[in-house]
């Protein structure tokens, strides 16, 4: 029987990192399972796909809590009662907590479309367009306290070219994003587990 490290994936929008990492973990010898998709958004269209896939999804929303605290506290004792490992944030648009943060340090992914330290935060495409960069990409890397920020696992290049605007540009970064998150994810699911890769 193949180990697996059960992961949540969270999500606020159309999922298609979240659908990445759902096929990837089709494969045989993939070394997580993804167990869960959390989002903020009960109509967030990804949920969708996961339930099509056949994955659970808990959805909730901020607003029917008392503070931040609480609405991560709820999360937290849903995916401890998954024995979830692993978190991927996979266009998740809430900032998370501190304390969420440190419970969880080492073992939440992100992934940004931006050649990461560049571009942290919203609308990295434009703003790279905008600078006239050559040369535009995506990061996955591990969640600290800081948006975008914490070490870095994996990042992919594109070349930007003549023409593009953000959604042209968009759709060639995202290409790579879904070849890298499920890269990272394997990679740190193996450590965990204490593979050797
Ligand atoms: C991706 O571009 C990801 O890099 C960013 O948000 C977008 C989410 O897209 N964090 P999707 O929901 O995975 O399709």
């Amino acid at each position: 029987m193949t180990l697996r490290v059960k992961v949540a994936v969270f999500i606020s929008g159309r999922g298609s990192n979240m659908a990445a990492l759902i096929d990837a973990a089709r494969a045989k010898n993939y070394p997580a399972e993804i167990a869960l998709v959390v989002s903020n958004k009960a109509d967030a269209p990804g949920l969708e796909k996961a339930r099509a896939a056949g994955v659970e999804v808990f959805a909730l929303n901020s607003k029917d809590f008392a503070d931040k605290d609480a609405f991560e506290a709820a999360i937290d004792r849903e995916l401890r009662e998954r024995d979830i490992e692993i978190i991927c944030l996979a266009g998740y648009m809430r900032i998370l907590g501190a304390a969420f943060v440190e419970r969880w340090r080492g073992r939440i992914l992100n992934i940004h479309p931006s050649l990461l330290p560049a571009y942290k935060g919203l609308r990295a495409h434009e703003r790279a367009l905008a600078d006239g960069v050559d040369e535009h990409g995506c990061s996955v890397h591990l969640v600290t306290s800081e948006l975008d920020d914490g070490p870095v696992l994996i990042q992919a290049r594109v070349p930007v070219l003549p023409g593009d605007d953000a959604e042209t540009l968009a759709v060639r970064v995202l290409v790579e994003e879904h070849r890298i998150y499920p890269e990272a994810l394997a990679r740190l699911a193996r450590e965990l587990l204490a593979i050797p890769t």
